[in-house]
């Protein structure tokens, strides 16, 4: 069965061909969207250098099947190329031409293509004498190249096809002569197109008499004439393409007679282009019809309207291509099964019909293209589609109704399409989809839904795709899906989809539930959606596909559910899995992806561990990594930052996830340090006091602004330690028996018992005029000393106002060890002038000392 064999074509892609149209249904064009064939297909990311003797750069495919070389200006000679392949082009160079034994080393190759090197003028003969293993060489778009001499294509015995296109030959006595059967005795496709011949002359192609060539294509040449006997020569030409040359009827329908007479048994005939006007030429056509032409080319003419009896009848037509015709209207019956019996394939794409209204759609059709019939007015109408259009064509397979205004389909429109294998209706304008709709085609396999505004009225419902258990291929790109549900799966009863593209929709997340019943599942496309990292894993239950392609969503960082995703389809897939994740939007820090990394350390597979290896995905942010590779900052992680990060942040999960245990051992700290530190405590809490009362003072003073009239209880506080207890005595003794006496404040005598202490140290200090600090080794030793210093101090500065008056007077008795003195000690000794205690001059320090206490 031919149409079978799309589906091989389908997941390659390779079937395009430049003769797309010329070979039945096999090379129909593919869906759009097909799936993306391997990018080492194309590219050429082997680079071979520069070649030494030509100056031509060359590169090659990663299987080394092909190799290109060019170079521009610097390319002048034929490279000489080290790598083996099988194909070898060779374009855009000066080269000027090509001598014997320059080609010889190529003796393997198998195509050649030598194009665009527009220098080039001459081809030595003899020079591809050693190519015996070749099968096609292009010589085309080198507008120099004027000639081709007879013994060029000397040793081309294998050669099959044979393109030489868009070249200066001017005349096609200038080429054929080269093409003998005896130098080109493999020789099955010519393709002369592009170069302008004007005139095929009787003998235009007798020196090929005995050919075995199967294809000519003479298209856009200019031809004004051909002779009737021209041809004669090709005896077993199959396929003629004349496309695209204003050649008078009268002229074709003489030269197709003489082949007919002759038994030439055309069966495609390309007669596209050729300005045809109004009317079907309807002699032409009749000798068409008595020819054993199955394809017939029309396109690109212009027919505006189609008659019931345009066409004679014509048996033998498999294919007729009326493409781009400007057809407005078609008669009912004009391609009724009793004119077309054979008729299979019939394009009528590109025109500006406005719907199937009223018309028989021939019963024997296999293909039907209406696709692009919309006119591009100002007010455009929409495509309609008659009930029951299709009630007979139960031998469809592939209907493209694409890039029309169709508004809706509904369970009417597909009636009678049984066979239905291919389905597309791409850009159109449907919003609605009635239920039931493909319940008429339950065969079909490719169902192309791209470029509609399906979801913008209404949801998907399991009810609008009912009836596609044999669907392998679906396409909702850019439909404006938001959300797939899982309780009204549309793919619940697509259980043989292998091909999945939702590209270019608003989807913000997929569940499993949603793919759960797509366990053939191959290629899923959801690139350009809003898809964030995935909490639960999408992949299992035998849903595995070897395909994905994610690029151009919102993903930041590394789930554990998309790594065991990955890992689980690396373990099935091995090296074929093909995973795209390019575009997103990861962040490169140790939050999003230090769990990446261990994971991957611990858990990836040998695969999945190259895949990250090899991956392009670049990190969007910090700016530091930002369009940096990804996998480049996992390899940087092994340094410290994120380990210590990691440490962190498992202390921050503790102390959030235990906030009880943290809260009792943060008390007990408290406590601990409460019980430890609580001098400093008592200290800190005085001083607040101490400011508040000072502050107090100071304004009621300065309200009254006669500081010297103050009344102090004291005239002097004094801060000592134990061990200094007798000269204190005597300094007591001293100040207040002799005139004029003073009154000291001192902690054991005059603090009245049962205030608490502190408190009591406050309020003398703030009751005395000076604070006497005796200073000494066993002072500077005791805390409860040292802080009643800072005290001191502390008053001291809040008294500061711009007077002389100094309240802290230090007295120091012997020499005190530096390991002992407080900063504040320290800086006390340094700035202040203070009283050194001496045994042998008293009197002069209790006079000194007597002085600075009665000082005002
Ligand atoms: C249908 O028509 C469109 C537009 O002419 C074309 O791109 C596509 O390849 C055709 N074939 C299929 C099977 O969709
Ligand atoms: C010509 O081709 C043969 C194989 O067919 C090969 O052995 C020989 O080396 C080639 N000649 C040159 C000059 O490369
Ligand atoms: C020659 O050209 C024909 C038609 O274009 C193609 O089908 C065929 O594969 C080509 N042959 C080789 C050997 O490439
Ligand atoms: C074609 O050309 C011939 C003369 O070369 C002329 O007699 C004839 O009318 C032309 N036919 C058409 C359809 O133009
Ligand atoms: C063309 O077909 C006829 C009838 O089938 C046959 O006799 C003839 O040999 C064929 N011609 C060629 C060149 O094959
Ligand atoms: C379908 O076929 C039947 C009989 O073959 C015919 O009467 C009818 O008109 C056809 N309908 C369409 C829409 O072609
Ligand atoms: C198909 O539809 C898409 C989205 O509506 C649009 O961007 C694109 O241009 C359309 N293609 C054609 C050929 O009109
Ligand atoms: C589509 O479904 C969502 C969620 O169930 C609902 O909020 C919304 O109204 C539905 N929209 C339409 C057009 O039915
Ligand atoms: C895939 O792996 C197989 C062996 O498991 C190996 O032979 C093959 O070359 C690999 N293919 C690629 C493209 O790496
Ligand atoms: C490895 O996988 C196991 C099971 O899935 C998981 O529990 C563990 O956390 C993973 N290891 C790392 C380092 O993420």
């Amino acid at each position: 069965m031919p149409v079978r064999r799309y589906f091989s074509c389908l997941w390659l892609l390779l079937c395009y061909s430049q003769y797309s149209k010329s070979d039945s249904l096999e090379q129909y064009v593919l869906p759009s969207g097909a799936p993306p064939a391997g990018n080492w297909m194309f590219s050429l990311p082997v680079v071979l250098g520069v070649d030494k003797t030509s100056g031509c750069i060359c590169r090659a495919n990663a299987l080394t099947t092909v190799v290109v070389c060019f170079g521009g200006y610097d390319c002048r000679r034929f490279p000489k190329v080290k790598t083996r392949s099988e194909i070898l082009r060779v374009r855009t160079s000066i080269i000027d031409m090509i001598e014997i034994g320059q080609l010889d080393y190529l003796y393997y190759l198998k195509t050649l293509e030598l194009e665009a090197n527009h220098r080039l003028k001459y081809i030595e003969p003899g020079s591809f004498r050693n190519l015996t293993h070749l099968e096609e060489l292009s010589i085309s778009y080198s507008t120099g190249l004027h000639n081709i001499y007879p013994r060029t294509f000397e040793g081309l015995l294998n050669l099959k096809n044979l393109t030489m296109v868009n070249n200066g030959f001017s005349g096609i006595l200038h080429v054929v002569p080269a093409l003998r059967p005896l130098m080109l005795p493999s020789l099955e496709s010519l393709d002369l197109s592009e170069n302008i011949f004007e005139m095929l002359p009787r003998d235009a192609f007798r020196p090929m008499q005995g050919t075995r060539l199967k294809r000519l294509r003479l298209n856009l040449c200019q031809i004004e004439y051909i002779h009737p006997n021209a041809f004669l020569p090709l005896r077993n030409l199959k396929a003629l393409s004349i496309g695209e040359n204003e050649l008078n009827t009268t002229l074709i329908e003489d030269f197709l007679i003489k082949m007919i007479e002759q038994g030439i048994n055309l069966t495609f005939f390309d007669l596209s282009g050729m300005g045809f006007r109004r009317h079907l030429p309807k002699k032409l056509l009749e000798v068409v019809a008595q020819s054993t032409i199955t394809k017939l080319l029309l396109s690109r003419n212009q027919f505006e309207i189609i008659l019931d009896n345009s066409f004679p009848y014509m048996k033998n037509i498999e294919l007729l291509d009326l493409s781009k015709v400007s057809a407005v209207s078609i008669g009912a019956k004009a391609f009724d099964t009793d004119k077309f019996p054979n008729l299979k394939v019939l394009y009528l794409n590109g025109n500006i019909l406005p719907g199937i209204h009223n018309v028989n759609v021939a019963a024997q059709l296999k293909l039907l293209d209406l696709s692009c019939n919309t006119l591009n007015s100002v007010t455009p109408t929409y495509y309609e589609i008659d009930r029951d259009s299709f009630i007979n064509s139960s031998d469809m397979k592939i209907l493209n109704l694409s890039f029309n205004r169709i508004k809706s389909v509904s369970k009417y429109t597909f009636i009678g399409l049984d066979n239905l294998l291919i389905l597309n209706l791409e850009n159109g304008t449907i919003f609605h989809i009635g239920p039931g709709t493909f319940k008429s085609t339950p065969h079909l396999e490719v169902l192309n839904l791209a470029n509609n505004p399906l979801t913008e009225s209404e949801n998907f419902t399991i009810s609008k795709f009912e009836g596609l258990y044999e669907l392998k291929y679906l396409t909702l790109r850019n439909c404006g899906i938001k959300f797939l549900d899982s309780q009204d799966n549309i793919f619940e009863n697509m259980p043989k989809l292998e091909h999945l593209i939702l590209r270019n929709n608003q989807l913000y997340y997929i569940t499993a539930e949603v793919l759960q019943p797509l366990t053939k599942l191959r290629i899923l496309d959801v690139r350009e959606n809003f898809l964030i990292a995935w909490p639960t894993p999408l992949f299992n239950n035998g849903v595995h596909p070897q395909v994905l392609l994610f690029s151009n969503n919102k993903i930041s960082h590394f789930s554990m559910s998309m790594l065991e995703d990955f890992n689980h389809i690396f373990r099935v897939h091995k090296n074929s899995t093909d995973i795209d994740l390019r575009g997103n939007i990861y962040v490169c820090d140790c939050n999003a992806m230090y769990s990446t990394y261990t994971w991957i350390e611990a858990n990836a597979s040998y695969e999945l561990k190259q895949y990250f290896k090899n991956s392009e995905f670049l990190c969007t942010s910090p700016d530091l990594w930002e369009d940096k590779r990804v996998f480049d900052y996992l390899l940087s992680i092994k340094s410290l930052p994120c380990i210590m990060y990691d440490k962190i942040s498992k202390l921050m999960i503790f102390i959030q996830t235990t906030p009880a245990i943290i809260m009792i051992m943060l008390l007990a700290l408290i406590a601990y340090f409460v019980i430890k530190f609580r001098v400093y405590i008592r200290y800190w809490l005085f001083l607040g006091k101490l400011a508040l009362g000072r502050k107090f003072i100071r304004s009621s003073l300065k309200a009254h602004t006669k500081i010297d009239f103050r009344e102090y209880k004291y005239d002097a506080f004094v801060s000592y330690c134990n061990e200094d207890r007798d000269f204190v005595l005597e300094m007591i003794a001293e100040m207040e028996s002799n005139p004029p006496f003073l009154k000291l404040c001192v902690y054991e005598r005059d603090f009245e018992i049962g205030s608490f202490i502190s408190e009591s140290i406050l309020n003398s200090i703030n009751e005395s005029r000076y604070i006497i600090l005796v200073i000494s080794n066993g002072f500077a030793k005791s805390q409860w000393c040292r802080w009643e210093t800072q005290l001191a101090e502390y008053h001291r500065l809040f008294l500061e106002d711009g007077t002389s008056y100094d309240p802290l007077v230090l007295v120091r008795i012997g020499h005190i060890e530096p390991k002992y003195l407080s900063t504040t000690l320290k800086f006390l000794l340094k700035t202040k002038i203070y009283l050194s205690w001496e045994e042998q001059r008293q009197d002069e320090f209790w006079k000194k000392l007597r002085n600075v206490l009665t000082k005002r």
